[in-house]
């Protein structure tokens, strides 16, 4: 059964680098854009789209370009999205934003766009390279998924460095961690499992892997994993790495549940920098975090796909006519004030 979130219309007038720009011998043109997402339940996706849609119609003030999006949920069915992707087209789209539910299974959705010749801008789940390779109005917007491993691992160094009796509570030598994994196959998973470690590692701090779970970047899948490894080893935990910030509140529920103290909370750490995750960190719950620029990718997003439609350059950051990463940046309890005021 298709499941849809609906169709969400943004009107909005286009003012942004590229959109909307017109040229004097060129007439207005109006926009249609439609943005498929893989699961309509996911936090951050929730924040990227949200975002998507407020700086459209922030545009609303300028020029005389109408911008129309359409929004759809392909609530994790890759045959849905396929499907979404052809409605888009019949309804007359410009431009399809497809946050993939299948990031290997692209082939469908890249064969119906080149034949009607309309471009496609995958977002945050990134395509196999050939698959991107295979039409030159392909592009992927994202960050670089190691970068985030890279970050997470240095702020638990940073950590050590200042204190390491107290993240180290059992005083053994080693940081005993669990780790909550992503989807399995998703390329911030794999590359953020990996590199939050090795980074650690490469630092000279040796650790102890006491359990390492999927979660699906779900915050109940989290807490309900948590809460089996913290019946497995009692006040033994020292260190959580949470591949996004769902997944660490889902931790800290577990710890709550649990009854740890203060005095035995282990370091949480997550990934994307969600308001909630702010909020933990603030009440000294997380350890740290690691922005994910929903912001940034969503207004790199709409330029781009102002500029193919309208023909304008396209953005400065794009690299090999293809991919836009926005940086990561990391949060501590140090910084997290000023993300409080943009987020
Ligand atoms: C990641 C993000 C996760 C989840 C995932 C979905 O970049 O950190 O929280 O939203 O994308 O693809």
């Amino acid at each position: 059964m298709r499941r849809t979130l609906g169709l969400l219309c943004a009107a909005a007038m286009l003012a942004a680098a590229g959109c909307g720009q017109t040229s004097p011998d060129k007439e207005p043109q109006n926009i249609k854009i439609g943005v498929s997402i893989y699961d309509q339940y996911d936090t951050f996706i929730g924040l990227l789209t949200d975002r998507f849609l407020r700086l459209a119609r922030e545009k609303e003030e300028a020029l005389d370009t109408t911008i129309t999006i359409l929004q759809e949920s392909a609530a994790g069915n890759q045959i849905d999205q396929n499907v979404q992707v052809e409605d888009f087209i019949q309804s007359g789209c410009d431009v399809i934003c497809i946050n993939i539910v299948d990031r290997t299974d692209a082939s469908v959705i890249i064969d119906i766009a080149e034949a009607a010749g309309i471009p496609v801008i995958f977002f945050n789940r990134e395509l196999v390279e050939e698959d991107l390779e295979r039409w030159d109005k392909l592009y992927y917007v994202g960050a670089e998924a190691l970068q985030s491993g890279r970050m997470q691992g240095q702020i638990l160094i940073d950590l050590c460095r200042s204190g390491f009796k107290q993240v180290d509570r059992n005083g053994d030598g080693l940081l005993q961690y669990v780790m909550l994994e992503g989807e399995a196959g998703h390329q911030d998973a794999i590359m953020r499992t990996q590199y939050s470690v090795s980074t650690v590692e490469a630092a000279g701090y040796r650790l102890e892997r006491l359990g390492d779970e999927i979660a699906n970047w779900n915050r109940a899948q989290a807490d309900n994993k948590m809460t089996q490894f913290l019946e497995a080893h009692p006040n033994a935990i020292e260190v959580v790495f949470s591949n996004n910030d769902e997944m660490a509140l889902g931790t800290i529920d577990a710890l709550h549940r649990a009854g740890v103290q203060p005095e035995d909370w282990p370091v949480v750490l997550g990934i994307d920098g969600t308001p909630a995750a702010l909020q933990a960190l603030e009440e000294g719950e997380m350890a740290g975090t690691v922005l994910n620029n929903a912001l940034g990718q969503a207004q790199s997003m709409l330029d781009l796909a102002c500029a193919v439609v309208v023909g304008s350059p396209l953005p400065d950051n794009l690299e090999n006519g293809k991919y836009i990463r926005l940086p990561y940046e990391t949060i501590t309890p140090a910084n997290v004030a000023r993300y409080k005021e943009t987020s």
